[in-house]
């Protein structure tokens, strides 16, 4: 038995369950959650954090937590608790479509009025809000890619021969350098923001991190293939249009090159990358495995669901002035370059 020497340190509860959760990695015990899991809010600050303390076992763990916690029944136990609340509330208020073409389809609809967040950065984005953004989704980016990697063992055929393509752009082509994580720390770097992997879990909101719990629950489990399928399909159908407009945001705020290649480089790709993950990975999938078509629409219309809810907090909090990040971290942001 051993503790991780180094990795992000554990982020300040939220609440009882996230208490339990963390209290149970900083003292070896198990977790103490009592009712609280069965009654928590299942989009709410508390589960969330203690969800994504959960799932990050699975990614790089925290500095002090031995490894093999990873698989400790008790922490798992607990987590397929908070699971069942985080899926039940989904698939209540984010099933919209049983067809996974007809889910894509409306995902690429865009905003009345053209007010959504990659809208509003390139038409009056300041660059505390980009900032502020990317501190943010750094959670999601510095992982990007990760979780859809679990799919593979789990697919057969075109849709795992179009998944691994895909997957080997994103994780930069045999080239460190070009690891489209390593490129989202770039834009950090441009835009003064601390890079360390974790750094800003105390900067992201309930929303944000249910968007990377979303991805880490369907790629942990092989029940849920389709969603996760579903997951990457929306993602890459909507990454295009959105980065024309982050990129154009990056270069009107003078953010500088790497800010703006990161965006510039997932408008090419994602455009491939869409066709690919349409005709070889869902339709590839479906091919062989047609009961999977209502868990690939929940997915496209859970990612949709989710980033919407994102997005609205950012500006809700930027039309009242204010800033989207959690009130006890702000000041604690950025290192000014
Ligand atoms: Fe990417
Ligand atoms: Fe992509």
């Amino acid at each position: 038995m051993s503790d991780e020497p180094t990795g992000p340190m554990l982020p300040q509860d939220r609440g009882p369950v996230s208490a339990a959760m963390i209290g149970a990695l900083r003292d070896g015990g198990p977790p103490a959650v009592g009712e609280a899991a069965a009654t928590a809010d299942p989009y709410g600050d508390d589960l969330q954090l203690a969800l994504y303390v959960a799932y990050e076992l699975h990614y790089r763990g925290f500095a002090g937590v031995d490894p093999a916690r990873e698989w400790d029944p008790e922490l798992l136990r607990v987590r397929a608790v908070l699971e069942r609340r985080f899926l039940d509330a989904l698939r209540a208020d984010a099933t919209a479509h049983e067809s996974a073409t007809a889910a894509l389809d409306d995902l690429l609809v865009e905003p009345v009025g053209g007010d959504g967040v990659p809208h509003v950065l390139e038409r009056s984005g300041t660059r505390s809000q980009l900032r502020e953004y990317a501190a943010q989704r750094s959670l999601y980016h510095l992982k990007e890619a990760d979780p859809h990697a679990w799919v593979l063992p789990r697919l057969w055929g075109r849709a795992k021969a179009g998944m691994a393509a895909v997957e080997f752009d994103e994780f930069g082509g045999g080239r460190a350098e070009r690891v489209h994580a390593q490129l989202f720390a770039d834009l950090m770097a441009d835009l003064g923001l601390d890079t360390t992997y974790g750094r800003y879990v105390e900067a992201a909101g309930a929303e944000m991190l249910a968007v990377v719990n979303l991805m880490s629950l369907f790629g942990l489990h092989r029940a849920l293939r389709g969603a996760l399928v579903g997951h990457f399909a929306a993602v890459e159908v909507t990454s295009s249009p959105a980065s024309r407009r982050l990129a154009g945001a990056m270069r009107r705020a003078g953010a500088g090159p790497a800010a703006e290649f990161f965006y510039d480089e997932h408008v090419e790709a994602d455009a491939v990358h869409e066709q690919v993950v349409r005709h070889e990975v869902v339709d590839g999938l479906l091919a062989v495995e047609p009961h999977l078509e209502r868990d690939v629409a929940f997915g496209i219309d859970a990612t949709g669901f989710l980033d919407d809810r994102f997005g609205e907090r950012l500006l809700s909090a930027w039309q009242a002035g204010e800033s989207s990040l959690r009130r006890a971290i702000e000041l604690d942001l950025v290192r000014v370059p």
